[in-house]
C-alpha cells in the first residue's frame, strides 16, 4: 500500500512506524502537518491508499478524511479524547492505559475504532512512557489496523463506532498549569514527582525557584527533610527542594527571563544555586557496578544530551572502570536514551556557542578515543534506548554493539545544519558497514531500525523487548563471552587489529580531519549549524517537510495510477 504519514514532526513514534511499515514492503512518504493547503497538496501528489496520523496537533481537513481512509493514532484508551491524555493518565495514577487507532471524523479523536491496545503504567516520565509502552502499543494497534484496510475497502469489515463501546475514557480538556501546580506544604514527594513526570518534555510544572517563575523538569526523590518548599541544597547541577514528607532533586528548569529561555540544568538557569550547600548523593547520573569480572557503566543523562562536563565526568568514570581487573566493560547508557551527542541546549545558552561546540566535541572525542584505545578489556555498547547523531557513533567506539529490539538509531549529523560530525565515525562506520553503505547512511538521514542495523553490520545483535529482559540478556551474554574459552584470543585479535588500523591511519589523524570539518561548521562563514541548532532548541515549528522524507515532493515523482 501507499501510506502517507501525516504528522506534526518525525518523532520517535512516527520513525518507528515508518521503519516497521517499510520492512513490511509498504510504500511510504511523510508530510508534516503545517496547514490544510499543504496537507491537501501532499495527498494529491502521493494519492495514498491510507493516511496515517501518528502524531497530530490539529484536526485533519474534511476534504481529506471524506475521500481517503485516514487513521489517527491517539495515545489514550477508547473514549479518551483531548490533547493531554498521557499527562492525565499519570496525574490520576491510572494503573493501565492504552493507545487507540481511530478513523478521522469531524470531532477530533471521536471517530470509529479500528484497533486498540493497552499497557500497564509505570512510574516514569511522560516521554519515557511515550517512547516505550505507548510506542509498542501504538505499533501493535497500527499493524492490526493496516491489516484491516483491504477488508474495510471491500465492505467485509467496519470499524466500531465509539457509541457502541462502553468506554472508560472520556473527553478531557487540555491540562492547565493549575492542574499541575505543586502545593509544597501539602503535596508529598510522590504527588510532586507525579506532577513533574506528567509534564515532562512540555510544558513542565510552573513553579518558582529563588523567587523567580520557571518550569520544572527532570525530578527524582532525594533523601532529605525539612521545611516544605525550602531549598535544602545543591547536587551537581540540580537543586533539592523539600516536600511535605521528604525532598526532590530538580535537574532541569526553564526560565523565561533567562536567555535563551530554554530548558537547562537548574544550576545553569539559576547561577544563584552556586550559593547553596553541596549535598552528598547516593546515586547519580553515572553509575558503575561490577559482577563476575564484568564492569557495567551506566550513564543516564537527561534527554541523552552529553555536555562538555558530562563527557568529562563520564571519561573519568570510564578510565576508572578501565583500571579495574575486569575482562569486559559494558557501556549501558541510560534507560531512555543511550546518547544524543552534544548538549545543544547548553551550547545555545553559552557565551560563545562556537567555542562551546568545540569544547563539547573535543570532550566527546576524548571519551570515544579512550574506549577505542582500551586494550585491557573487550568493550560492549548495550543500547537500552535510542541514540542519535554523535551518540550513535559513541556506541560504535566499542568492540561489540547490542541493541534492545525496538531501539531506533539516527546515525547521521546532517539534519543539524549539515554538521560533518566526529566521534571517529570516519573510522568506525566504513569499517562496520563498508564505504558505500556508510555514504548512504550519512546522506539518507533516515532512522535505522534494529533489523536493518544488524543486516548492515552497524550493530552485532538485538534482543529483548523490554528493558528488564534486555538487561538480563546483556548480563547473560556478557558473562558467556567473559568465560568463553576463546576470550583471550578475542582480546589478542582486538589488540592486533587496532595496531594494524593505527599503522594504516592513526586515531589522531581521523580525529584531526573530522575536527577540521567541525571547525568550519562552528566558525566558518556558513551559519547553517547555528541556525539549525537554534530552531531545534527553540522548537520552531516546521515550515516545510524535508525532501528526504516527503518522497512525493521529489523531482520526477508521479503517483502510480492504482
Ligand atoms: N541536546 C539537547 N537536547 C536534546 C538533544 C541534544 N543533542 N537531542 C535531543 N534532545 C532533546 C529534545 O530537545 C527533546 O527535548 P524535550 O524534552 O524538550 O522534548 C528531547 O531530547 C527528545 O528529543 P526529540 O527530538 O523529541 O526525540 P526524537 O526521538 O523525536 O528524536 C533525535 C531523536 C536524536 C533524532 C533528535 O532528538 C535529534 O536530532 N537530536 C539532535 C542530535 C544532534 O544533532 N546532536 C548534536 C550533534 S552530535
Amino acid at each position: 500500500m501507499r501510506i502517507l504519514l501525516l504528522t506534526h514532526t518525525f518523532n520517535s513514534l512516527t520513525q518507528r512506524i515508518f521503519i516497521e511499515l517499510s520492512i513490511m514492503g509498504h510504500d511510504l512518504s511523510v508530510e508534516f502537518d503545517i496547514n490544510d493547503a499543504v496537507t491537501t497538496e501532499a495527498v494529491e501528489l502521493f494519492r495514498p491508499h491510507l493516511i496515517l496520523a501518528p502524531y497530530l496537533r490539529r484536526a485533519i481537513p474534511e476534504s481529506i478524511w471524506r475521500n481517503y481512509v485516514t487513521l489517527v493514532v491517539h495515545p489514550g484508551i477508547v473514549g479518551d479524547r483531548g490533547p493531554s491524555s498521557i499527562d492525565w493518565a499519570i496525574l490520576e495514577n491510572e494503573a493501565d492505559w492504552g493507545v487507540t487507532v481511530l478513523q478521522a471524523e469531524a470531532e477530533m479523536d471521536a471517530g470509529p475504532i479500528w484497533a486498540t491496545e493497552s499497557f500497564a503504567m509505570r512510574d516514569a516520565t511522560k516521554s519515557s512512557l511515550y517512547r516505550n509502552e505507548v510506542t509498542e502499543a501504538a505499533l501493535r494497534a497500527v499493524l492490526s489496523a493496516v491489516e484491516r484496510v483491504a477488508e474495510y475497502n471491500s465492505g467485509a469489515w467496519k470499524p466500531v463506532p465509539l457509541d457502541q463501546w462502553t468506554p472508560r475514557g472520556r473527553l478531557r480538556l487540555a491540562m492547565k498549569p493549575e492542574d499541575r501546580s505543586i502545593d509544597w506544604e501539602r503535596d508529598n514527594t510522590s504527588t510532586v514527582l507525579r506532577k513533574i513526570r506528567a509534564s515532562d518534555s512540555f510544558p513542565g510544572v510552573l513553579d518558582t525557584l529563588f523567587g523567580k517563575p520557571c518550569h520544572l523538569f527532570d525530578a527524582h526523590a532525594f533523601p532529605a527533610n525539612g521545611a516544605p518548599g525550602e531549598l535544602a541544597g545543591r547536587v551537581r547541577d540540580g537543586v533539592v527542594k523539600l516536600t511535605s514528607d521528604g525532598a526532590i532533586w530538580i535537574g532541569h528548569a526553564k526560565r523565561p527571563d533567562f536567555w535563551p529561555g530554554i530548558k537547562l540544568p537548574t544550576a545553569v538557569a539559576f547561577p544563584e544555586a552556586a550559593s547553596l550547600s553541596e549535598l552528598a548523593e547516593e546515586t547519580g547520573d553515572i553509575r558503575y557496578e561490577e559482577a563476575e569480572g564484568i564492569g557495567y557503566l551506566h550513564f543516564d543523562f537527561y534527554n541523552g544530551a552529553m555536555g562538555t562536563n558530562a563527557c568529562k565526568r563520564l571519561l573519568s568514570a570510564y578510565l576508572q572502570a578501565r583500571s579495574r581487573p575486569t575482562r569486559i566493560i559494558v557501556l549501558m547508557g541510560g534507560a531512555d536514551f543511550f546518547s544524543n551527542g552534544l548538549d545543544l541546549n547548553l551550547i545555545e545558552a553559552s557565551d560563545s556557542p562556537s567555542d562551546e561546540s568545540m569544547l563539547n566535541i573535543e570532550a566527546m572525542d576524548d571519551l570515544c578515543q579512550a574506549i577505542l584505545e582500551t586494550d585491557s578489556q573487550l568493550t560492549i555498547s548495550a543500547l537500552q534506548g535510542n541514540a542519535g547523531a554523535g551518540g550513535a557513533f559513541l556506541a560504535l567506539a566499542a568492540d561489540e554493539v547490542w541493541e534492545r529490539s525496538g531501539v531506533i538509531l539516527n546515525p547521521h549529523y546532517k539534519n543539524m545544519g549539515n554538521l560533518y560530525g566526529s566521534e571517529f565515525w570516519t573510522y568506525r562506520l566504513p569499517l562496520r558497514v563498508g564505504d558505500d553503505q556508510a555514504t548512504q547512511i550519512m546522506q539518507n538521514r533516515l532512522p535505522l531500525g534494529v533489523e536493518d542495523a544488524k543486516r548492515l553490520g552497524f550493530i552485532d545483535d538485538h534482543f529483548g523487548q523490554d528493558i528488564a529482559e534486555f538487561a538480563a540478556q546483556v548480563r547473560h551474554r556478557a558473562s558467556a563471552l567473559a568465560t568463553s574459552p576463546d576470550f583471550a584470543d578475542r582480546l589478542a585479535a582486538k589488540r592486533s587489529s587496532r595496531a594494524t588500523d593505527e599503522a594504516a591511519k592513526s586515531l589522531a589523524q581521523y580525529r584531526s580531519e573530522e575536527l577540521s570539518h567541525m571547525q568550519r561548521n562552528f566558525y566558518g562563514f556558513d551559519p547553517s549549524y547555528h541556525v539549525a541548532r537554534h530552531h531545534f532548541v527553540q522548537k520552531t515549528p516546521h515550515s516545510w517537510t524535508p525532501r528526504h522524507l516527503a518522497r512525493h515532493r521529489e523531482l520526477g515523482w508521479t503517483a502510480p495510477e492504482n
